[in-house]
């Protein structure tokens, strides 16, 4: 149920929890003084309390009186992607940055999103969490019919434009001196060259336990529908398969269009509305063409793929 910005203003003042758009994703925010809000953010994605939640600010100087150090290299990112679809893991100053928040954690993670409203949002709320607004391991909400099919009908949706770029942010840590990208997503390791001087490592599995991103642990952006990964579709009848507009399939199956396979923002705006869309129609298993480039946004696409069609183990 779309909302007002007033109307979420005194939602989360109040200690409530409110869905809101982002360039990025719609997230599910509360507010940092609010912890039985937080409280709730968990309990309403199902989500483990050993995955910690995304500080959101309207401002990099906000983070100040929630960090104890600014590592090499922070306003050079800052300045350059802020505000934007980048999240920095930072040492959190624990008096500051509840627990819950953190999961424990000792550090905290901290965006500024480029969305005009989120952010207008944000100048009114003071800092708000925000982990995307969709049920723990299903794929991220990017239109509000998504957050209400997670939520309900009556579940408050900031109301303002949905999310362009429709994959999340890129996570990034400071460890050995270097940053490193613990979460693929809206920026690639080379979009960071120019201000670093080298593209982060992307971390792999070694990487998903404590304290690095604890949220890569788990099955994500799943739906019900099986995916099957696929580079050749030469064998294929009968089946549906998540393909791109200017490639052909075998006659006899049934394609759905992720869009052009020369334009990854055109894949990365349409891959979690196309994902949820087989299980609005039912739709039990589908292969899915993978045969992509592995640069840049194409890189991200392929994880969230990967991550989508992995087992339930
Ligand atoms: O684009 C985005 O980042 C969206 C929008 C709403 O801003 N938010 C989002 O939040 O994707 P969420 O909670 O779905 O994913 C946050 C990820 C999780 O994998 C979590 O483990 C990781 O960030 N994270 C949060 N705090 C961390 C910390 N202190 N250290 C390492 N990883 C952290
Ligand atoms: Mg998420």
């Amino acid at each position: 149920m779309y909302i007002s910005i007033e109307k979420a203003v005194e939602f989360l003042k109040a200690g409530e929890v409110v869905a809101v758009p982002t360039e990025t994703v719609y997230g599910l925010a509360a507010s940092i003084e609010h912890p039985e809000a937080i409280k709730r953010v968990y309990q309403l994605k199902g989500r483990p309390s050993s995955n910690p939640l995304i500080i959101h600010v309207s401002n990099a100087t906000e983070i100040n009186k929630y960090v104890t150090e600014l590592p090499d290299g922070f306003s050079l990112l800052a300045d350059a992607f802020w505000p934007g679809p980048l999240t920095l893991v930072l040492p959190a100053n624990i008096d500051t940055v509840p627990e819950i928040v953190r999961a424990g954690l000792q550090t905290a993670a901290f965006r500024v999103p480029r969305h005009l409203l989120a952010r207008q949002l944000l100048s009114l709320t003071g800092p708000l969490v925000m982990p995307s607004a969709n049920l723990s391991g299903t794929p991220s909400a990017t239109l509000v019919a998504h957050v209400e099919q997670d939520f309900g009908s009556n579940f408050p949706v900031l109301e303002g434009a949905s999310c362009a770029i429709g994959l999340e942010s890129t996570i990034l840590v400071h460890t050995h001196g270097k940053w490193q990208i613990i979460r693929q997503g809206a920026l690639a390791a080379r979009d960071f060259e120019e201000n670093l001087g080298y593209q982060p490592h992307v971390s792999g599995p070694e990487s998903y336990t404590a304290p690095l991103c604890p949220g890569q642990l788990f099955r994500h952006y799943a739906p019900k529908a099986k995916l099957i990964l696929r580079k050749e579709f030469s064998m294929a009848h009968g089946e549906i398969i998540l393909g791109f507009s200017d490639k052909k399939y075998p006659e006899g199956n049934r394609v759905i269009n992720l869009g052009i396979s020369s334009n990854p923002s055109e894949i990365a705006e349409k891959l979690y509305k196309t994902l949820r869309s087989l299980d609005d129609n039912h739709i039990s298993s589908a292969l899915v063409d993978i045969d992509l480039p592995k640069t840049g946004l194409y890189l991200t696409i392929l994880e969230r793929l990967y991550k989508a069609a992995a087992g339930l183990d």
